[in-house]
């Protein structure tokens, strides 16, 4: 096990045009992973509609929203808790479950450690392997569980994110089920994040979650919704920790907006259908065109992003900022702890966007081994 550090996220569309001197519309961001297709067109009409209500105080309780994501889990409202975007519930849940030591698989989504330095708190982490194409380490991860001694120092909870970010692998119903059986023998907080599960849904917990009280489980709205800008995600657990998580969070944070387009997001069927359909097709033209490229290793996904490992000799960094000069910006994950200085995240983008970044990256790797 070791420490953690602290680190910096993809998405900041705003700083790179900034400091690039480009118009926001002239980016291409392959560095957060949100759905090419866009928010279901029924989010823009909700959006519409809603106008008068920016007028009064959202919904504290979210009332329509939990009743919706209730009916999706076939669970009771009360399980339910909306956050302004997962995050905040990742800010929430060590403070409302108490957990001052935390186990994480690294390499991982940096909120969760960052949440724990806000309170002072500590990090531990077991690492996924590069020989192993950084599948989840979930027998490792059991029998820490299990070895756990009690004491003030030992860990409380454990944030598995499946599928991992950046990674892309993502670990068995079965395997959490192992997982959620050994924290609960143990008295340990299971949290899994399953932000980008949307993509592999079978592997979800939700459907068994509610027969065990230790387990928390994440979704957010912004990835496959494609609502990064409202700021939607929820947990799913025992009311009880429901009360508690909703005690360490503001009220009024989730806005009227993006509870309404939450709403619509989610009751469209019809276009999650067509993002599915179209995910599944255009990972594997882009995978195949990636793994094509000299010298780069592609890791195996079951989300809407490859991590990447360049070929020898090139540098994460160099790459990602050469690739930003020309408005393509992606996820330089060198520094993340457990990634190597070669390691890259990129976004599944729309056909056009990923034949874009295919040309240029090609250039510029070949250009490099031929100078
Ligand atoms: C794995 C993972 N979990 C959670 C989040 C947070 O999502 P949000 O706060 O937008 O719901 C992110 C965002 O990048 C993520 O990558």
């Amino acid at each position: 096990m070791a420490r953690l550090k602290r680190q910096i996220h993809g998405g900041n569309i705003y700083a790179a045009s900034r400091e690039l001197g480009r118009d926001l519309a002239k980016l291409i961001d392959f560095s957060a992973s949100i759905n090419p297709l866009g928010p279901s067109p029924r989010v823009w009409r909700a959006i519409a509609n809603a106008r008068p209500l920016l007028a009064h105080y959202p919904d504290p309780d979210c009332w329509e929203l939990r009743q919706t994501v209730a009916k999706l889990w076939q669970r009771s409202p009360s399980h339910i808790v909306i956050g302004n975007g997962s995050t905040e519930l990742i800010d929430a849940l060590p403070r409302a479950l108490r957990i001052r030591h935390l186990l994480v698989v690294q390499p991982t989504f940096s909120e969760y450690g960052a949440s724990m330095a806000r309170i002072g708190g500590r990090v531990s982490a077991v690492f996924a392997t590069r020989t192993e194409q950084y599948a989840q380490p979930i027998d490792g991860l059991c029998r820490l569980i299990e070895q756990r001694r009690t004491g003030s120092d030992a860990f409380q909870g454990v944030m598995l994110c499946n599928p991992n970010s950046p990674s892309g692998q993502a670990c068995s119903v079965d395997d959490v089920g192992r997982l959620a059986r050994a924290a609960q023998r143990c008295g340990v907080w299971l949290m899994v994040d399953e932000a980008f599960a949307d993509y592999c849904p079978e592997r979800s917990f939700i459907p068994q979650s509610s027969s065990w009280p230790r387990v928390v489980i994440l979704r957010s709205l912004t990835k496959f919704y494609a609502l990064p800008g409202l700021r939607i995600g929820y947990a799913v657990a025992q009311p009880t920790v429901i009360d508690l998580v909703r005690r360490q969070v503001p009220p009024w944070s989730v806005n009227a907006m993006g509870q309404v387009a939450a709403l619509a997001a989610l009751e469209d069927l019809a276009h999650a259908r067509k993002s599915m359909q179209f995910m599944t097709k255009e990972r594997e033209r882009f995978g195949n065109l990636l793994g094509a490229l000299p010298g780069c290793s592609v890791m195996p996904t079951q989300a809407n992003y490859f991590f990447i490992e360049l070929p020898r000799g090139r540098h994460a960094g160099e790459v990602t900022e050469q690739l930003r000069n020309e408005g393509l910006l992606i996820r330089d994950c060198s520094s993340v702890p457990g990634c190597n200085a070669r390691s890259i995240r990129l976004a599944v983008r729309s056909r056009q966007e990923n034949d874009r970044l295919i040309r240029v990256l090609s250039n510029l790797l070949h250009h490099e081994t031929l100078s």
